[in-house]
């Protein structure tokens, strides 16, 4: 039988992370989220009540139902909070040890048919997945940002995935209002494998002064009708996140396109990560 996956977890409560909790709690299930500590954890809390007092004031969500989504949301600090979850997606920093070491520990402490799936963009899954007990509960769960918004998963699946895990996730992502695609575990799957090519492209334009931010953004936006030029949106994914898919992809083999432009690790090192910073190619109040 189809699990229902009531209870869900989120583990990493950052764009991403965050994003995902609320579409958990939007379409109805109860979500433990958590985080390292709790100043990560209420960063948290904080993004769902901004998040769903916009959709208030916009007068897409009552106050009543801001209220109920909010309730099924349990913000945590402990990773024995997830017990009971019948599906964990991770979603922390691109890092393969630390997502390696998280998913060694969820599978000692969720059941045996629990799902444990990664909201990785460009790591192999099937690493992750071999440093459980159980590989073939192991899926890759990738969505994009703002993830209440983008109607849109990649699933991703490993030679050991087992088909029920495979369904059951890709039917999830169909409740939850996204258009799930099968992918195979390459870097970047489809849609990055796509995108960060342009985007670091981009950056580069900006670099050697060939364009100024706003004409490169105009070019995409105006020119192509794109929702959003490459260096706002740089800015939305977050140049932390941005660096670190771009490295893996180029470290995995991909094209000269993939290798970072200097100056995204430089704006990192400078704490210019892009909206999450209040300051990236562009300042945000
Ligand atoms: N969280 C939740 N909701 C958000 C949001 C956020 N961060 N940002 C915008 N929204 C909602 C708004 O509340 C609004 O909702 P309603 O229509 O219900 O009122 C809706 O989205 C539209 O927002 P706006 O009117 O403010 O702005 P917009 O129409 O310009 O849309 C956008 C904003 C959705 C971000 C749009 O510009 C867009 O789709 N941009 C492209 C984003 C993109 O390419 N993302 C992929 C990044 S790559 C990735 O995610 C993969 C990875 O691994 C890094």
């Amino acid at each position: 039988m189809a699990r229902d996956f009531s209870t869900v977890g989120v583990i990493g409560l950052g764009t991403m992370g965050a994003g995902i909790v609320e579409v958990f709690a939007r379409n109805g299930f109860d979500v433990i989220a958590v985080d390292v500590d709790d100043a990560a954890v209420e960063r948290g809390r904080t993004h769902l009540q901004h998040s769903t007092d916009r959709a208030v004031s916009r007068g897409k969500l009552t106050p009543e139902d801001q209220a109920a989504l909010i309730g099924r949301a349990t913000f945590t600090s402990d990773l024995g909070d997830l017990k009971d979850c019948q599906l964990v997606v991770e979603a922390v920093p691109e890092q393969l040890d630390l997502k390696k070491e998280i998913f060694a520990k969820v599978d000692g402490i969720v059941a045996p048919d629990a799902v444990l799936a990664t909201n990785t963009s460009s790591l192999p899954v099937t690493e992750i997945a071999v440093a459980t007990n159980n590989p073939k509960r192991v899926v890759g769960m990738h969505f994009f940002n703002p993830a209440p918004v983008l109607k849109f998963v990649e699933v991703v699946r490993t030679v050991v995935t087992e088909d029920e895990v495979f369904e059951d996730v890709t039917g999830l992502a169909q409740r939850l209002g996204k258009q799930p695609v099968v992918v195979g575990d390459k870097a970047g799957f489809i849609a990055n494998a796509l995108l960060f090519g342009y985007l670091n492209h981009a950056v580069s334009m900006f670099e050697s002064r060939y364009a100024s931010r706003e004409d490169i953004d105009a070019a995409m936006r105006l020119g192509c009708g794109y929702p959003m030029g490459p260096l706002a949106l740089m800015d939305l994914i977050g140049l932390d996140t941005a660096y670190e898919i771009l490295d893996t992809m180029y470290k995995q083999g991909r094209d000269r396109l993939h290798a970072p432009s200097p100056i995204i690790k430089q704006m990192v090192s400078a704490g210019l990560k892009g909206r999450k910073s209040g300051r990236g190619f562009y300042t945000y109040a």
